[in-house]
């Protein structure tokens, strides 16, 4: 039996992802430190006529991606795609943030991603066609002041993804990075949006539509995937705008960050 694994898949973008696959009739392994929401969501999952697994997981714990691989291992789930959705943003201004909060993030977003990418990829490898979707953000490559830690895990993600996308190009996995813009997930974002006020309702999107739009550019085979016309405009613009002038414009806009 063949999976589809999503790592932090109970909430959010991850759990859009999650149902997605199944709608496309996709066996699914889901991560999450959740113990409360994972069985429901896989229950939920199984409803939609597909295999679904849970293992309950602090990805942070040192030996969680090793864990990870030897529940795999010990139960015959092979795994013909991954999905390294988890990840978290925490902003406010450099000197205000507690050092074990960034730290956390870059755990989080960077290592975990890494090593859970590399215990996997011999699995990958044993299929006829295997997929690799990183989640990225818009923020990887528009380094917004106020919450520079996360743009920085972000950035490395969409760096990351590319550079193994190239190393891969010839092989049978098939590597894709998605750079969303502002998507209505948790509280922490809801708070962002609307200290934002009207301006971030334009680029605003819902986890479905950005899952829907994941998945149709990972099986196209597309390395990079900007959800959305103008989070698409705003990556273009933003590749071609002079550093300085870019960063000022950044600062003006995310200045609420600095508090909200
Ligand atoms: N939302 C946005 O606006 C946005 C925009 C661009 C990119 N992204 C990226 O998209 C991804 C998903 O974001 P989201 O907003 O959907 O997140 P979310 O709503 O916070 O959901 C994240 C999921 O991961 C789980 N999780 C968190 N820490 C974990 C850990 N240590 N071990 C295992 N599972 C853990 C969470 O469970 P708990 O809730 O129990 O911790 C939750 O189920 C992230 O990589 C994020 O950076 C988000």
């Amino acid at each position: 039996m063949v999976y589809t694994l999503i790592t932090g898949a109970c909430k959010g973008i991850g759990k859009a992802i999650a149902e997605n696959c199944a709608a496309r009739g996709l066996n699914l392994l889901l991560v999450s430190n959740d113990s409360a929401c994972l069985p429901s969501v896989c229950e939920a999952i199984r409803g939609k006529g597909v295999k679904c697994e849970g293992l309950v997981l602090d990805l942070t714990e040192p030996t969680a991606p090793a864990t990870l691989q030897r529940w795999m291992l010990e139960n015959n789930f092979e795994v013909n795609m991954l999905v390294n959705n988890v990840g978290i943003g925490k902003g406010g201004t450099f000197a205000s943030m507690e050092m074990a909060d960034m730290q956390y993030m870059m755990k989080l977003n960077n290592n975990v991603l890494v090593e859970v990418t590399y215990r996997l990829l011999p699995e990958l490898k044993k299929h006829q066609k295997s997929y690799i979707l990183n989640l990225s953000s818009l923020e990887a490559t528009l380094p917004l002041p106020y919450k520079a830690v996360y743009t920085a895990t972000k950035n490395f993600v969409y760096a990351f993804s590319l550079a193994i996308a190239e190393e891969l190009k010839f092989s049978n996995i098939s590597v894709s990075v998605v750079c969303p813009g502002p998507v209505l997930t948790n509280a922490e974002g809801l708070k962002r949006m609307t200290a934002h006020g009207g301006r971030s309702k334009i680029l605003m999107m819902y986890p479905a539509q950005v899952a829907e739009i994941a998945l149709e550019g990972l099986f196209r085979g597309k390395r990079v995937i900007v959800p959305g016309f103008l989070n698409a405009l705003f990556f273009k613009i933003g590749s071609i705008l002079p550093v300085n002038v870019k960063m000022s414009l950044l600062e003006k806009l995310f200045r609420v960050y600095k508090t909200a």
